[in-house]
């Protein structure tokens, strides 16, 4: 690859501009680093100058994912810097009613290895650490549970009966179809992370979104009634469908991408239009290219670069305020589309820089078009350092 030369000096001053960083196809490609990528952080961090990761990845605790890549890249990163796909959930569990109001309630949570979405959506962060990222879910159930409670509920996953001996916990109330007024209920569905089991959560999914009140092992008579509104479907009581990141493909050690949680929920859409003759599947989606994802990474980006410049003491006023974020992505879908479309509330400038060591193909045109197209993430830095001055 070219000998990269970063710039000496990069700014008279405390920096006007900050990056954010995609981590798939960009930084790591599954779990290994990407040539450059730790020069460049490396870089940034000696100069004072900030950065966050900003990936649809997901799955784990962010205090667990930010060790990991701390050691895999070799600059000391936090959770003050780090925005993973579903990290928003947990504004959203502070700072939005309907997400609150779940807090107490049963929920079905679903994607990443064995029961790491279960405890990452159970686990709240000690109140000494100050932010409103925690999730705290109280009553949490993963498809397994309700597979081992019930083997009969997906014929075909008893395959899988060691796995999920080992992960599951028992449902804290049964699957009665006798009696659903005893039987278990969902309030909210959240795909947190890359499905494992597609078969068995999209039957677990399904079934839920056909269900009188959310109750498993019931079906509501109101489905498919033209007199109600919207078709009837998902209008009786049913569980909210959350995901955490609509990314279609994305950048593993394959050399080719790989279907992300983006095909699950694809796959999804197709069982659910085959069985209700195509009613609009309601769902909510987070994660890039969508503006809500990018505000809060915009939010966290802004604290943690106050942070890290008033650290030697200089105040506010002497560093100024941030104006330019570079996103650098492998994946015009989500990082392109999204830093290009983004209307910052705060009137920041955001640059996206296109890298070829992921998901985007070099020669091909991208749907969506970059600030600059560049070999990897060292020339992105370089490129975004130089054209700063
Ligand atoms: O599941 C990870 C994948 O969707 C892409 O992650 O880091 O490229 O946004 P990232
Ligand atoms: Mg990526």
């Amino acid at each position: 690859s070219r000998p990269y030369s970063i710039p000496a000096s990069t700014t008279n001053g405390p920096p006007s501009f900050a990056f954010a960083f995609d981590i798939d196809g960009v930084l790591l490609r599954s779990s290994t680093p990407i040539p450059g990528a730790a020069k460049a952080l490396k870089y940034l961090h000696r100069h004072n100058i900030p950065f966050i990761l900003l990936t649809n990845g997901g799955g784990k605790h962010e205090s667990a994912r930010v060790a990991e890549l701390t050691d895999k890249l070799g600059v000391p990163l936090s959770e003050e810097n780090f925005v993973q796909s579903h990290t928003p959930f947990k504004q959203l569990v502070e700072g939005s009613d309907t997400i609150h109001a779940l807090k107490d309630k049963t929920i079905l949570v679903t994607g990443g290895d064995g029961d790491q979405c279960r405890r990452v959506a159970e686990r709240s962060v000690p109140q000494d650490l100050v932010d409103l990222r925690r999730y705290g879910f109280k009553n949490v159930i993963i498809p397994g549970d309700i597979l081992m409670a019930n083997p009969t509920v997906w014929p075909f996953s008893q395959v899988f009966t060691d796995y999920y001996q080992k992960i599951h916990k028992p449902l804290p109330r049964p699957v009665d179809f006798a009696d659903p007024a005893k039987s278990l209920k969902i309030d909210a569905i959240f795909v947190f992370s890359d499905p494992r089991d597609w078969a068995l959560d999209s039957q677990i999914i399904l079934d839920l979104l056909l269900s009188k009140d959310g109750i498993l092992g019931t079906y509501s008579d109101k489905n498919g009634d033209a007199s109600l509104p919207n078709d009837g479907w998902q209008q009786d009581g049913q569980p909210k469908l959350y995901f955490s990141n609509p990314d279609l493909f994305w950048a593993a050690s394959y050399h080719m991408p790989r279907l992300g949680q983006g095909g699950f929920q694809a796959s999804l859409q197709g069982v659910w239009d085959a069985t209700t003759s195509g009613a609009d599947l309601k769902r909510t989606v987070i994660g890039k290219p969508y503006p809500e994802t990018y505000s809060y990474a915009e939010s966290v980006l802004n604290n943690h670069r106050t942070q890290l410049l008033s650290g030697n003491g200089a105040t506010k006023k002497q560093f100024g305020k941030l104006q330019r974020v570079f996103m650098v992505g492998d994946n015009p879908e989500s990082d392109i589309r999204g830093a290009n479309d983004f209307k910052s509330p705060l009137g920041i400038e955001w640059t996206s820089c296109l890298v070829e060591t992921g998901v985007f193909r070099r020669g091909t045109k991208p749907k969506y078009a970059p600030g600059v197209i560049v070999d990897d993430v060292l020339e992105a830095v370089t490129w975004a350092l130089k054209s700063e001055g």
